[in-house]
């Protein structure tokens, strides 16, 4: 099977990339410098010309504060840019996996969000990414896979472990909030879903994400702990922090789909996966 995967040197487009071609699949890798997905007839010709049964849109606006300033541009990639890859992958015949996010949701349940769930995102980059969901279903219908994760940490790019271990590293004492909730997802566990996912498409969307829940704090004290470092986290409270973009205070995923979605591996195996490969030298 030929996959196109779009934004294809992004954290988990490297993972996604390296998956496929695990599998025994034909990966058809394109960074940003090969293939801008806001500009549309350079996507069908990229697609057309590559002749894929799948294409991955990994390609995305990922700067949650930077988009609530630049929310047109967070838009014109994650909503309208999602819609030309879908469109030119409905035309070329191949089917569409579009990567979203929890922060579609507005954290206001206090149990996990089922695929059903109505989506009220907090931020410009969830409604960049809401509008992608649209754009792709109205772009490919009977044709997609819109699958939702969380909290992606891996080797391939900047992430919060990477950070926490970076922080850890340098002082006894570090503050991080407790105060919202989600799933960690190891970013090369979810490239194993999504081939799984093109080998066996489901229409429509399904929540993918590390098994389990935390919060940051609860997520730190493990990096450091597996680390060994000697660094107290403390908890602190989102309020205090000020960033420019809301989150949601509890955005865990599950799935409704029952046997027909993939399950990843729980968060701390992910995480221990990350840090056993020596990836956090990686930055
Ligand atoms: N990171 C998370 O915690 C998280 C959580 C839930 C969902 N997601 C979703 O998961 C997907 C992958 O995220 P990630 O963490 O792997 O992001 P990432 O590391 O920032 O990768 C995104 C990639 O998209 C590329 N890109 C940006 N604008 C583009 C454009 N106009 N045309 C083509 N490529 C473009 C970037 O290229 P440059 O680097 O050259 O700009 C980068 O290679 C995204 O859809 C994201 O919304 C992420």
């Amino acid at each position: 099977m030929r996959m196109l995967i779009t934004g294809a040197t992004g954290m988990l487009g490297q993972d996604l990339v390296a998956a496929v071609d695990q599998a025994g699949h034909e990966p058809r890798a394109l960074s940003r410098a090969d293939l801008d997905i806001t500009d549309a007839p350079a996507v069908r010709r990229a697609i057309s010309d590559a002749q894929p049964h799948v294409v991955v849109n990994c390609a995305a606006w990922t700067d949650v504060d930077g988009a609530e300033s630049s929310s047109a541009d967070a838009l014109s990639v994650n909503g309208t840019g999602a819609g030309h890859v879908a469109r030119a992958a409905a035309a070329a015949g191949a089917w569409t996996i579009q990567i979203s996010s929890d922060y579609v949701f507005d954290g206001s349940k206090h149990e996990p969000y089922v695929e059903s769930d109505p989506a009220a995102p907090l931020s410009a980059y969830g409604r960049s990414k809401l509008a992608g969901e649209r754009e792709v279903a109205a772009g490919a219908p009977g044709r997609h896979t819109i699958v939702r994760s969380s909290w992606l940490f891996g080797a391939g790019g900047p992430c919060f472990p990477a950070t926490i271990l970076r922080l850890a590293s340098e002082r006894e004492e570090l503050t991080v909030v407790e105060d919202q909730v989600g799933c960690p997802t190891f970013t090369r566990h979810l490239a194993r879903a999504l081939v799984t996912l093109a080998e066996q498409p489901i229409d429509g969307i399904v929540h993918l994400a590390g098994a389990g829940a935390c919060s940051w704090y609860d997520f730190a004290r493990q990096i450091v702990s597996n680390a060994g470092f000697d660094c107290d986290v403390k908890p602190g409270r989102t309020r205090d922090l000020a960033r420019p973009a809301p989150r949601p205070a509890y955005s865990v995923l599950a799935t409704e789909r029952g046997s027909d979605a993939p399950v990843l591996p729980g968060w701390r195996e992910g995480l221990s996966a990350y840090m056993a490969a020596g990836e956090v030298g990686a930055r």
